[in-house]
């Protein structure tokens, strides 16, 4: 089903993404031999929609990797917006500046060096936020903290996106010994019983095979 779900990921592209701002920054993370697990060019293109429909003005993203998915929201939330953006990888964070400068959006992008955890409260204690828009995508098992720290820089209205909560099926394991998987678990529970959110997700499949996101909004 994979291949089917990749080639129908093309004719998506080809039919709805005429051009992908961030193509050049995916070539430039294969060349380099880091993983292949961006967004697709569908979801890039989703989050940017998103990020504009909501008029999103300041975005934080936790997992840059080289810059793929921060291209998208950078161009969603035009030449006013913000985005913050968290890599642990010093590889993958030099590689994706580099790729946000020949995206030319480098001037809306602040890239913190750094597992997320340092750097949030780093944040917080700027004053930084609150944030329109979080995207999660880094290393799930700290999934629930990340959520945490997500309402902590946020104001009622901001929408939360949390990527890769299906595993292929995964999620469903309670005897689960994987901290990836007990931390996608994690984050239904934390959001089933929060007074300030309602949330949903969104199963998908995709040449990155099958999973699916969180889309939440801090309601008080
Ligand atoms: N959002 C990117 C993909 C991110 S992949 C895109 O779609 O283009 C996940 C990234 O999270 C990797 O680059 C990994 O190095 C980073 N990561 C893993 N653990 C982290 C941590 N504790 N803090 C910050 N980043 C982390
Ligand atoms: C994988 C996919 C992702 O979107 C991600 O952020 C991390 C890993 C994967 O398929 O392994
Ligand atoms: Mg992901």
């Amino acid at each position: 089903m994979r291949e089917l779900w990749s080639q129908v990921d093309q004719f998506i592209d080809g039919a709805l993404i005429d051009s992908d701002p961030a193509a050049p920054a995916r070539a430039a993370a294969e060349d380099a031999g880091l993983p292949p697990i961006a967004v697709t060019a569908g979801m890039g293109k989703f989050l940017s929609l998103i990020a504009g429909s909501i008029g999103a003005r300041s975005v934080l993203e936790i997992g840059t990797l080289a810059g793929y998915s921060t291209i998208w929201f950078a161009e969603g939330i035009g030449e006013q917006g913000r985005v913050v953006t968290l890599e642990a990888d010093p590889r993958h964070a030099e590689l994706a500046w580099s790729n946000l400068q020949a995206a030319g959006v480098a001037d809306r992008v602040r890239l913190e060096v750094g597992p997320a955890l340092d750097a949030l409260p780093k944040l917080e204690a700027e004053s930084v936020g609150p944030f329109d828009l979080v995207f999660i995508d880094a290393d799930r098992k700290n999934n629930p903290e990340y959520l945490g720290w997500a309402l902590r820089l946020s104001r009622v209205g901001t929408v939360i996106i949390v990527d890769n909560v299906v595993r292929a099926g995964a999620v469903l394991d309670e005897e689960t010994e994987d901290p990836d998987i007990q931390g996608v678990r994690g984050s239904y529970e934390l959001l089933a019983a929060h007074p300030r959110i309602e949330a949903t997700a969104l199963q998908t499949v995709s040449g990155k095979n099958y999973d699916g996101f969180i889309y939440a909004v801090v309601r008080r």
